[in-house]
Protein backbone atom coordinates (compact mmCIF):
# COMPACT_ATOMS: atom_id res chain seq x y z
CA UNK A 1 0.00 0.00 0.00
CA UNK A 2 1.12 3.49 -1.30
CA UNK A 3 0.26 6.17 1.90
CA UNK A 4 0.18 9.92 0.98
CA UNK A 5 -0.20 11.95 4.35
CA UNK A 6 -2.59 15.21 3.06
CA UNK A 7 -2.71 16.79 5.98
CA UNK A 8 -3.36 16.79 9.83
CA UNK A 9 -5.97 18.59 11.70
CA UNK A 10 -4.86 20.74 14.82
CA UNK A 11 -6.67 18.47 17.86
CA UNK A 12 -7.02 19.49 21.38
CA UNK A 13 -9.15 15.78 22.47
CA UNK A 14 -7.80 14.45 25.33
CA UNK A 15 -5.08 11.58 25.22
CA UNK A 16 -7.08 9.29 27.63
CA UNK A 17 -10.70 9.88 26.40
CA UNK A 18 -13.76 8.54 28.05
CA UNK A 19 -16.77 9.57 25.63
CA UNK A 20 -18.48 6.53 24.58
CA UNK A 21 -18.68 8.09 21.09
CA UNK A 22 -15.28 9.23 20.83
CA UNK A 23 -13.50 6.00 21.56
CA UNK A 24 -14.00 2.55 20.66
CA UNK A 25 -15.46 2.38 17.07
CA UNK A 26 -15.96 6.39 17.09
CA UNK A 27 -12.61 7.02 17.53
CA UNK A 28 -12.27 10.10 15.85
CA UNK A 29 -9.03 10.76 13.09
CA UNK A 30 -6.72 13.57 12.56
CA UNK A 31 -4.54 12.44 9.64
CA UNK A 32 -6.08 12.98 6.06
CA UNK A 33 -4.38 10.23 3.66
CA UNK A 34 -4.20 9.17 0.52
CA UNK A 35 -3.58 5.72 -0.58
CA UNK A 36 -2.81 3.89 -3.68
CA UNK A 37 -1.82 -0.01 -4.56
CA UNK A 38 -4.31 -1.20 -1.38
CA UNK A 39 -3.90 -4.87 -0.60
CA UNK A 40 -6.79 -6.84 -1.72
CA UNK A 41 -8.16 -10.36 -0.42
CA UNK A 42 -10.72 -11.53 -3.04
CA UNK A 43 -10.77 -9.75 -6.63
CA UNK A 44 -11.81 -5.99 -7.05
CA UNK A 45 -14.86 -6.44 -9.84
CA UNK A 46 -13.92 -5.14 -13.18
CA UNK A 47 -17.13 -3.68 -13.87
CA UNK A 48 -17.46 -1.75 -10.55
CA UNK A 49 -16.67 1.97 -11.43
CA UNK A 50 -17.08 5.06 -9.91
CA UNK A 51 -16.88 6.25 -5.75
CA UNK A 52 -18.33 5.32 -3.24
CA UNK A 53 -18.47 8.30 -0.53
CA UNK A 54 -18.83 7.97 3.27
CA UNK A 55 -19.44 11.01 5.57
CA UNK A 56 -18.32 10.79 9.61
CA UNK A 57 -18.76 12.56 12.56
CA UNK A 58 -15.04 13.44 13.49
CA UNK A 59 -14.52 15.58 16.48
CA UNK A 60 -11.24 17.48 16.77
CA UNK A 61 -11.93 19.90 19.62
CA UNK A 62 -13.87 18.80 23.22
CA UNK A 63 -17.52 20.05 23.38
CA UNK A 64 -18.33 23.53 25.61
CA UNK A 65 -19.67 21.03 27.67
CA UNK A 66 -21.29 17.44 26.87
CA UNK A 67 -20.47 16.06 23.33
CA UNK A 68 -23.26 14.89 21.43
CA UNK A 69 -22.05 12.45 18.63
CA UNK A 70 -23.90 14.51 15.80
CA UNK A 71 -21.50 17.64 16.50
CA UNK A 72 -18.26 15.83 15.05
CA UNK A 73 -16.80 17.63 11.91
CA UNK A 74 -17.37 16.29 8.91
CA UNK A 75 -14.71 13.70 7.08
CA UNK A 76 -15.49 12.10 4.16
CA UNK A 77 -13.59 9.19 3.41
CA UNK A 78 -13.65 7.84 -0.75
CA UNK A 79 -12.72 4.68 -2.01
CA UNK A 80 -12.64 4.53 -5.68
CA UNK A 81 -12.87 2.12 -8.15
CA UNK A 82 -11.96 1.66 -11.53
CA UNK A 83 -10.55 -1.40 -13.91
CA UNK A 84 -10.54 -3.79 -10.79
CA UNK A 85 -7.97 -1.52 -8.78
CA UNK A 86 -9.09 0.56 -5.74
CA UNK A 87 -8.43 3.91 -4.20
CA UNK A 88 -8.68 5.82 -0.93
CA UNK A 89 -8.75 9.11 0.33
CA UNK A 90 -10.08 11.13 3.65
CA UNK A 91 -10.34 14.38 4.02
CA UNK A 92 -12.33 16.69 6.81
CA UNK A 93 -14.94 19.15 4.80
CA UNK A 94 -13.23 22.84 5.33
CA UNK A 95 -16.60 24.25 6.82
CA UNK A 96 -16.56 27.35 8.27
CA UNK A 97 -16.95 26.57 11.67
CA UNK A 98 -14.16 23.87 11.33
CA UNK A 99 -11.79 26.20 9.49
CA UNK A 100 -12.42 28.97 12.90
CA UNK A 101 -12.21 26.29 15.36
CA UNK A 102 -9.05 24.86 13.96
CA UNK A 103 -7.63 28.76 14.52
CA UNK A 104 -9.33 29.16 17.98
CA UNK A 105 -8.06 25.65 18.94
CA UNK A 106 -11.12 25.44 20.66
CA UNK A 107 -15.00 24.54 20.30
CA UNK A 108 -16.95 27.88 19.14
CA UNK A 109 -20.32 26.51 19.05
CA UNK A 110 -22.35 24.92 21.56
CA UNK A 111 -23.23 20.58 20.14
CA UNK A 112 -26.89 19.68 20.11
CA UNK A 113 -26.75 17.94 23.91
CA UNK A 114 -26.30 21.56 25.19
CA UNK A 115 -27.45 24.68 26.06
CA UNK A 116 -27.76 26.84 22.89
CA UNK A 117 -27.55 29.92 25.12
CA UNK A 118 -24.13 28.88 26.55
CA UNK A 119 -22.58 28.64 23.16
CA UNK A 120 -19.44 30.85 23.16
CA UNK A 121 -20.52 32.45 19.62
CA UNK A 122 -23.70 34.09 19.50
CA UNK A 123 -24.26 33.36 15.43
CA UNK A 124 -23.97 29.89 14.16
CA UNK A 125 -26.18 27.87 11.73
CA UNK A 126 -28.78 25.50 12.27
CA UNK A 127 -32.63 25.27 12.82
CA UNK A 128 -31.60 25.61 16.44
CA UNK A 129 -29.50 28.66 15.70
CA UNK A 130 -25.91 29.08 17.27
CA UNK A 131 -24.75 25.91 16.39
CA UNK A 132 -22.07 24.79 14.07
CA UNK A 133 -22.94 23.71 10.68
CA UNK A 134 -20.26 20.62 10.42
CA UNK A 135 -21.77 19.21 7.41
CA UNK A 136 -20.69 16.04 8.93
CA UNK A 137 -24.69 13.94 8.13
CA UNK A 138 -25.12 13.18 4.57
CA UNK A 139 -23.12 12.92 1.08
CA UNK A 140 -24.79 13.57 -2.33
CA UNK A 141 -23.89 13.33 -5.54
CA UNK A 142 -25.05 16.75 -7.73
CA UNK A 143 -23.90 18.05 -11.14
CA UNK A 144 -20.69 15.61 -10.77
CA UNK A 145 -19.74 17.03 -7.55
CA UNK A 146 -20.41 15.83 -4.19
CA UNK A 147 -22.64 17.72 -1.57
CA UNK A 148 -21.95 16.93 1.74
CA UNK A 149 -24.84 18.12 4.35
CA UNK A 150 -26.32 19.24 7.81
CA UNK A 151 -29.19 16.98 9.85
CA UNK A 152 -30.01 20.93 11.13
CA UNK A 153 -29.87 22.50 8.24
CA UNK A 154 -26.64 24.52 6.55
CA UNK A 155 -24.63 25.13 3.46
CA UNK A 156 -23.78 22.74 0.81
CA UNK A 157 -20.35 21.68 0.08
CA UNK A 158 -18.79 21.02 -2.45
CA UNK A 159 -16.48 18.52 -3.19
CA UNK A 160 -14.44 16.60 -5.66
CA UNK A 161 -16.03 12.87 -5.23
CA UNK A 162 -11.98 11.61 -5.88
CA UNK A 163 -9.55 14.20 -4.38
CA UNK A 164 -11.87 15.35 -1.91
CA UNK A 165 -11.18 18.94 -1.66
CA UNK A 166 -13.53 21.28 -0.49
CA UNK A 167 -14.54 23.29 -3.35
CA UNK A 168 -16.47 25.91 -1.98
CA UNK A 169 -20.45 26.18 -1.09
CA UNK A 170 -22.90 25.32 -3.53
CA UNK A 171 -24.36 28.67 -4.61
CA UNK A 172 -27.24 27.82 -7.09
CA UNK A 173 -26.63 31.13 -8.86
CA UNK A 174 -26.87 33.23 -6.27
CA UNK A 175 -30.21 31.65 -5.39
CA UNK A 176 -29.28 29.41 -2.20
CA UNK A 177 -31.21 30.01 0.63
CA UNK A 178 -28.57 31.10 2.81
CA UNK A 179 -30.98 32.55 5.58
CA UNK A 180 -31.95 29.03 6.27
CA UNK A 181 -29.67 26.74 4.65
CA UNK A 182 -30.57 23.19 3.44
CA UNK A 183 -31.54 20.43 5.61
CA UNK A 184 -29.50 16.49 5.08
CA UNK A 185 -31.18 14.21 2.74
CA UNK A 186 -31.64 16.43 -0.33
CA UNK A 187 -32.60 14.06 -3.32
CA UNK A 188 -30.80 13.15 -6.38
CA UNK A 189 -32.71 12.00 -9.22
CA UNK A 190 -30.39 10.61 -11.79
CA UNK A 191 -33.53 10.54 -14.22
CA UNK A 192 -33.97 13.97 -14.37
CA UNK A 193 -30.66 15.16 -12.82
CA UNK A 194 -32.71 17.15 -10.81
CA UNK A 195 -31.82 17.87 -6.76
CA UNK A 196 -34.99 18.24 -4.70
CA UNK A 197 -34.65 19.52 -0.81
CA UNK A 198 -36.62 21.00 1.98
CA UNK A 199 -35.07 23.19 4.88
CA UNK A 200 -36.76 23.68 8.27
CA UNK A 201 -36.90 26.26 11.23
CA UNK A 202 -38.37 28.19 13.99
CA UNK A 203 -39.93 30.73 12.55
CA UNK A 204 -43.32 30.53 10.20
CA UNK A 205 -43.94 28.86 7.60
CA UNK A 206 -41.31 26.56 9.73
CA UNK A 207 -40.73 24.39 6.19
CA UNK A 208 -39.62 25.30 2.57
CA UNK A 209 -39.54 22.94 -0.79
CA UNK A 210 -37.30 23.52 -3.33
CA UNK A 211 -35.98 21.75 -6.67
CA UNK A 212 -32.60 22.67 -8.39
CA UNK A 213 -31.93 21.54 -11.85
CA UNK A 214 -29.12 20.38 -13.68
CA UNK A 215 -27.45 23.96 -14.50
CA UNK A 216 -27.18 24.70 -10.73
CA UNK A 217 -30.52 26.68 -11.09
CA UNK A 218 -33.21 26.87 -8.01
CA UNK A 219 -36.27 26.33 -10.15
CA UNK A 220 -38.71 25.65 -7.23
CA UNK A 221 -38.65 27.22 -3.96
CA UNK A 222 -42.16 27.00 -2.23
CA UNK A 223 -43.60 27.59 1.38
CA UNK A 224 -44.53 24.32 3.16
CA UNK A 225 -46.56 25.85 6.01
CA UNK A 226 -46.57 23.82 9.46
CA UNK A 227 -48.62 24.46 12.45
CA UNK A 228 -45.19 24.98 14.02
CA UNK A 229 -41.48 23.90 14.67
CA UNK A 230 -40.72 20.50 13.62
CA UNK A 231 -37.74 18.17 13.58
CA UNK A 232 -38.04 16.89 9.70
CA UNK A 233 -34.91 14.77 8.80
CA UNK A 234 -35.40 13.16 5.37
CA UNK A 235 -37.86 13.24 2.55
CA UNK A 236 -39.28 11.29 -0.44
CA UNK A 237 -39.93 12.04 -4.31
CA UNK A 238 -41.68 10.01 -7.21
CA UNK A 239 -41.42 10.65 -10.73
CA UNK A 240 -44.09 13.60 -10.59
CA UNK A 241 -44.33 14.10 -6.42
CA UNK A 242 -42.61 15.03 -3.86
CA UNK A 243 -43.43 14.01 -0.39
CA UNK A 244 -42.47 16.01 2.93
CA UNK A 245 -43.60 15.48 6.72
CA UNK A 246 -45.16 16.94 9.67
CA UNK A 247 -44.54 13.91 12.33
CA UNK A 248 -45.14 14.00 15.97
CA UNK A 249 -41.70 14.13 17.41
CA UNK A 250 -41.20 18.01 18.24
CA UNK A 251 -39.95 20.29 20.18
CA UNK A 252 -41.77 21.13 23.39
CA UNK A 253 -43.39 24.68 22.15
CA UNK A 254 -43.55 25.95 26.23
CA UNK A 255 -39.78 25.08 26.67
CA UNK A 256 -39.03 26.30 23.33
CA UNK A 257 -40.83 29.90 24.64
CA UNK A 258 -38.14 29.85 26.95
CA UNK A 259 -35.33 29.07 24.72
CA UNK A 260 -35.06 25.25 25.10
CA UNK A 261 -34.80 22.67 22.78
CA UNK A 262 -36.51 19.75 23.74
CA UNK A 263 -38.14 16.70 21.45
CA UNK A 264 -41.23 15.23 22.65
CA UNK A 265 -43.40 12.89 21.11
CA UNK A 266 -47.07 13.64 21.24
CA UNK A 267 -48.45 9.97 20.77
CA UNK A 268 -52.14 11.14 19.86
CA UNK A 269 -50.93 13.57 17.24
CA UNK A 270 -51.42 12.17 13.76
CA UNK A 271 -48.36 11.78 11.24
CA UNK A 272 -48.52 13.87 8.61
CA UNK A 273 -47.37 13.32 4.99
CA UNK A 274 -47.09 16.05 2.37
CA UNK A 275 -47.43 14.65 -1.25
CA UNK A 276 -46.28 17.82 -3.84
CA UNK A 277 -45.86 17.83 -7.41
CA UNK A 278 -42.66 18.21 -8.06
CA UNK A 279 -42.42 21.52 -9.16
CA UNK A 280 -46.05 22.61 -7.70
CA UNK A 281 -46.76 25.49 -5.35
CA UNK A 282 -48.29 25.83 -1.51
CA UNK A 283 -51.69 25.85 -2.92
CA UNK A 284 -51.30 22.04 -4.34
CA UNK A 285 -49.88 20.69 -1.14
CA UNK A 286 -51.64 17.58 0.19
CA UNK A 287 -51.31 16.20 3.64
CA UNK A 288 -52.21 12.26 4.32
CA UNK A 289 -52.96 11.50 8.01
CA UNK A 290 -50.79 8.30 9.36
CA UNK A 291 -50.21 6.07 12.59
CA UNK A 292 -48.27 8.51 14.94
CA UNK A 293 -45.13 7.99 14.41
CA UNK A 294 -41.06 9.30 13.52
CA UNK A 295 -39.39 8.13 10.57
CA UNK A 296 -35.72 9.04 10.21
CA UNK A 297 -34.99 7.99 7.31
CA UNK A 298 -37.05 6.59 3.88
CA UNK A 299 -36.02 4.25 1.41
CA UNK A 300 -37.99 5.11 -1.24
CA UNK A 301 -41.47 6.54 -3.18
CA UNK A 302 -43.02 5.62 -6.40
CA UNK A 303 -46.32 6.09 -8.14
CA UNK A 304 -48.47 3.47 -8.31
CA UNK A 305 -52.16 3.56 -10.04
CA UNK A 306 -53.82 6.20 -7.74
CA UNK A 307 -51.36 5.81 -4.88
CA UNK A 308 -47.99 7.43 -4.32
CA UNK A 309 -46.32 4.33 -2.18
CA UNK A 310 -44.04 5.43 0.50
CA UNK A 311 -41.36 2.90 2.12
CA UNK A 312 -39.45 4.35 5.25
CA UNK A 313 -38.68 3.11 8.98
CA UNK A 314 -41.49 3.37 11.46
CA UNK A 315 -40.34 3.42 14.66
CA UNK A 316 -42.48 1.90 17.28
CA UNK A 317 -41.06 3.56 20.24
CA UNK A 318 -39.79 7.11 19.24
CA UNK A 319 -38.80 8.24 23.03
CA UNK A 320 -38.16 5.29 24.94
CA UNK A 321 -38.36 5.19 28.31
CA UNK A 322 -35.26 6.55 30.08
CA UNK A 323 -34.56 3.57 32.34
CA UNK A 324 -31.87 5.01 34.52
CA UNK A 325 -28.34 4.39 33.70
CA UNK A 326 -25.45 6.66 33.19
CA UNK A 327 -26.15 10.14 31.77
CA UNK A 328 -24.23 8.53 28.05
CA UNK A 329 -27.06 6.01 28.42
CA UNK A 330 -30.18 7.73 28.83
CA UNK A 331 -28.92 10.46 26.16
CA UNK A 332 -27.27 8.00 23.81
CA UNK A 333 -30.81 5.44 24.11
CA UNK A 334 -32.48 7.92 20.76
CA UNK A 335 -29.46 6.56 18.61
CA UNK A 336 -30.33 2.52 19.34
CA UNK A 337 -32.56 1.53 17.13
CA UNK A 338 -33.31 -1.23 18.71
CA UNK A 339 -34.75 0.68 21.17
CA UNK A 340 -36.80 3.27 18.90
CA UNK A 341 -38.06 0.21 17.48
CA UNK A 342 -37.29 1.68 13.90
CA UNK A 343 -38.87 -0.99 10.94
CA UNK A 344 -39.25 -1.15 7.68
CA UNK A 345 -42.93 0.11 6.61
CA UNK A 346 -45.13 0.97 3.58
CA UNK A 347 -47.63 3.51 3.41
CA UNK A 348 -50.04 4.14 0.59
CA UNK A 349 -51.68 7.92 0.22
CA UNK A 350 -54.67 7.44 -2.37
CA UNK A 351 -54.77 10.13 -4.37
CA UNK A 352 -58.19 9.71 -4.73
CA UNK A 353 -59.92 9.25 -1.19
CA UNK A 354 -57.20 11.28 0.74
CA UNK A 355 -56.86 8.20 3.06
CA UNK A 356 -53.22 6.70 4.30
CA UNK A 357 -53.17 2.89 4.64
CA UNK A 358 -50.16 1.12 5.96
CA UNK A 359 -47.92 -1.98 6.59
CA UNK A 360 -44.85 -3.01 8.83
CA UNK A 361 -42.79 -5.42 5.88
CA UNK A 362 -40.15 -6.91 8.73
CA UNK A 363 -40.17 -7.25 12.14
CA UNK A 364 -36.79 -7.37 12.20
CA UNK A 365 -35.33 -3.59 13.69
CA UNK A 366 -33.33 -2.10 10.75
CA UNK A 367 -32.59 1.45 9.38
CA UNK A 368 -30.16 3.64 7.11
CA UNK A 369 -31.99 1.84 4.13
CA UNK A 370 -30.34 2.31 0.73
CA UNK A 371 -31.58 1.06 -2.86
CA UNK A 372 -30.37 1.20 -6.17
CA UNK A 373 -30.41 4.97 -6.99
CA UNK A 374 -31.66 4.10 -10.28
CA UNK A 375 -34.74 2.86 -8.99
CA UNK A 376 -35.15 6.29 -6.61
CA UNK A 377 -39.24 7.42 -7.36
CA UNK A 378 -39.61 4.77 -9.40
CA UNK A 379 -41.01 1.11 -7.80
CA UNK A 380 -38.30 -1.10 -6.14
CA UNK A 381 -38.25 -3.89 -4.85
CA UNK A 382 -35.08 -4.43 -2.64
CA UNK A 383 -33.65 -2.28 0.11
CA UNK A 384 -30.58 -2.96 1.74
CA UNK A 385 -30.43 -1.97 5.44
CA UNK A 386 -28.18 -1.84 8.47
CA UNK A 387 -28.69 -3.85 11.65
CA UNK A 388 -27.44 -2.70 15.18
CA UNK A 389 -26.21 -3.90 18.53
CA UNK A 390 -28.00 -2.79 21.91
CA UNK A 391 -27.39 -0.19 22.87
CA UNK A 392 -25.03 1.50 20.20
CA UNK A 393 -25.60 3.85 17.18
CA UNK A 394 -23.41 1.35 15.62
CA UNK A 395 -23.66 -1.22 12.41
CA UNK A 396 -23.19 -4.83 13.68
CA UNK A 397 -24.91 -5.89 10.01
CA UNK A 398 -26.79 -5.51 6.68
CA UNK A 399 -30.08 -7.02 5.54
CA UNK A 400 -31.75 -7.02 2.38
CA UNK A 401 -34.98 -6.57 2.25
CA UNK A 402 -37.19 -8.60 -0.95
CA UNK A 403 -40.83 -5.92 -0.24
CA UNK A 404 -42.49 -7.92 -2.66
CA UNK A 405 -42.24 -11.47 -1.14
CA UNK A 406 -41.17 -9.91 2.29
CA UNK A 407 -38.15 -11.93 2.51
CA UNK A 408 -34.91 -10.74 3.61
CA UNK A 409 -31.40 -12.16 3.86
CA UNK A 410 -28.68 -10.49 6.25
CA UNK A 411 -25.22 -11.03 6.67
CA UNK A 412 -23.70 -10.19 9.94
CA UNK A 413 -19.94 -8.56 10.40
CA UNK A 414 -19.30 -10.44 13.14
CA UNK A 415 -17.94 -9.64 17.01
CA UNK A 416 -16.16 -6.40 17.02
CA UNK A 417 -16.75 -5.69 13.87
CA UNK A 418 -18.89 -2.49 12.39
CA UNK A 419 -19.78 -1.62 8.98
CA UNK A 420 -21.06 1.93 7.70
CA UNK A 421 -23.72 2.65 5.41
CA UNK A 422 -23.94 0.06 2.67
CA UNK A 423 -24.45 1.44 -0.68
CA UNK A 424 -25.70 -0.38 -3.94
CA UNK A 425 -23.01 0.39 -7.08
CA UNK A 426 -24.94 -0.91 -9.78
CA UNK A 427 -22.97 -3.05 -12.35
CA UNK A 428 -21.52 -1.18 -15.34
CA UNK A 429 -24.25 -2.76 -18.15
CA UNK A 430 -26.48 -4.01 -15.55
CA UNK A 431 -30.06 -4.99 -16.44
CA UNK A 432 -31.22 -5.84 -12.78
CA UNK A 433 -32.25 -4.14 -10.20
CA UNK A 434 -29.98 -6.27 -7.79
CA UNK A 435 -27.34 -6.50 -10.16
CA UNK A 436 -24.60 -4.84 -8.52
CA UNK A 437 -22.22 -4.89 -5.37
CA UNK A 438 -22.82 -3.18 -1.92
CA UNK A 439 -19.72 -1.23 -0.83
CA UNK A 440 -19.18 -0.95 2.94
CA UNK A 441 -16.12 0.25 5.37
CA UNK A 442 -15.94 -1.65 8.31
CA UNK A 443 -14.12 -1.05 11.71
CA UNK A 444 -12.73 -3.77 13.15
CA UNK A 445 -11.87 -3.57 16.80
CA UNK A 446 -10.52 -6.99 17.18
CA UNK A 447 -7.36 -6.03 14.29
CA UNK A 448 -7.78 -2.69 14.90
CA UNK A 449 -7.97 -1.89 10.82
CA UNK A 450 -10.41 -1.05 8.32
CA UNK A 451 -11.48 -2.49 5.29
CA UNK A 452 -13.98 -1.87 2.63
CA UNK A 453 -15.47 -4.82 1.57
CA UNK A 454 -17.68 -5.60 -1.38
CA UNK A 455 -20.62 -7.61 -1.72
CA UNK A 456 -22.52 -9.40 -4.85
CA UNK A 457 -26.05 -7.64 -4.31
CA UNK A 458 -27.72 -10.86 -5.70
CA UNK A 459 -26.44 -13.22 -2.61
CA UNK A 460 -25.08 -11.10 0.41
CA UNK A 461 -25.19 -14.05 2.58
CA UNK A 462 -21.95 -15.71 0.88
CA UNK A 463 -20.04 -12.80 2.26
CA UNK A 464 -17.85 -9.89 -0.09
CA UNK A 465 -16.12 -11.06 -3.13
CA UNK A 466 -13.46 -8.33 -2.31
CA UNK A 467 -11.36 -7.19 1.21
CA UNK A 468 -9.80 -3.89 0.51
CA UNK A 469 -7.38 -2.93 3.63
CA UNK A 470 -7.49 1.00 4.09
CA UNK A 471 -4.28 2.64 6.05
CA UNK A 472 -6.15 3.25 9.85
CA UNK A 473 -9.17 2.14 11.61
CA UNK A 474 -12.21 4.42 10.00
CA UNK A 475 -14.66 6.05 12.64
CA UNK A 476 -17.95 5.13 12.43
CA UNK A 477 -20.10 7.76 11.10
CA UNK A 478 -23.51 8.39 9.25
CA UNK A 479 -24.54 8.51 5.59
CA UNK A 480 -22.87 7.40 2.21
CA UNK A 481 -23.38 7.41 -1.04
CA UNK A 482 -22.50 5.71 -4.31
CA UNK A 483 -21.27 8.05 -6.88
CA UNK A 484 -21.27 6.24 -10.39
CA UNK A 485 -18.17 7.42 -12.75
CA UNK A 486 -20.13 8.23 -15.71
CA UNK A 487 -21.70 11.02 -13.30
CA UNK A 488 -18.77 12.50 -11.67
CA UNK A 489 -17.67 15.64 -13.45
CA UNK A 490 -14.15 14.52 -15.49
CA UNK A 491 -14.09 11.12 -14.56
CA UNK A 492 -13.59 9.21 -17.82
CA UNK A 493 -11.40 12.10 -19.47
CA UNK A 494 -8.43 11.06 -16.45
CA UNK A 495 -6.62 7.93 -17.08
CA UNK A 496 -6.00 8.17 -13.12
CA UNK A 497 -9.37 8.21 -11.68
CA UNK A 498 -8.11 9.19 -8.38
CA UNK A 499 -6.58 12.17 -10.01
CA UNK A 500 -10.17 13.47 -11.33
CA UNK A 501 -10.70 16.31 -9.51
CA UNK A 502 -14.40 16.67 -10.52
CA UNK A 503 -14.72 20.00 -11.32
FE1 LIG B 1 -29.96 10.82 8.10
Amino acid sequence: MDIEVLGRALTTLPAQDDHPYRTGPWRPQQVERSAENLEVIGEIPADLDGVYLRNTENPVHPAVEIYHPFDGDGMVHAVGFRDGKAFYRNRFIRTDGFVAEQDAGRALWAGLAEDPSRSPTRTGWGARGRMKDASSTDVVLHNGVALTSFYQCGDLYRLSPTTLETLGKATWNGKFPSDIGVSAHPKFDERTGELLFFNYGTEAPYMHYGVVDRADNLVTYIDVPLPGPRLPHDMAFTENYAILNDLPLYWAPQALAQGKYAARFHPDTPARLAVIPRHGTTADIRWFEADPTYVLHWTNAYEEGDEIVLEGFHQSDPVPPSGGGTLYQRMFRFLDNNQLGGRLHRWRLDLTTGLCKEEQLSTLPSEFGMINQRYAGRKHRYSYAATSPAGWFLFDGMVKHDSLTGGLERFEFGDGVFGSETAMAPRTGSTAEDDGYLVTITSDMNRDLSECLIFDARDITAGPVARIRLPERVSSGTHSTWAPGSLIAGWDEQDDPAATVGL
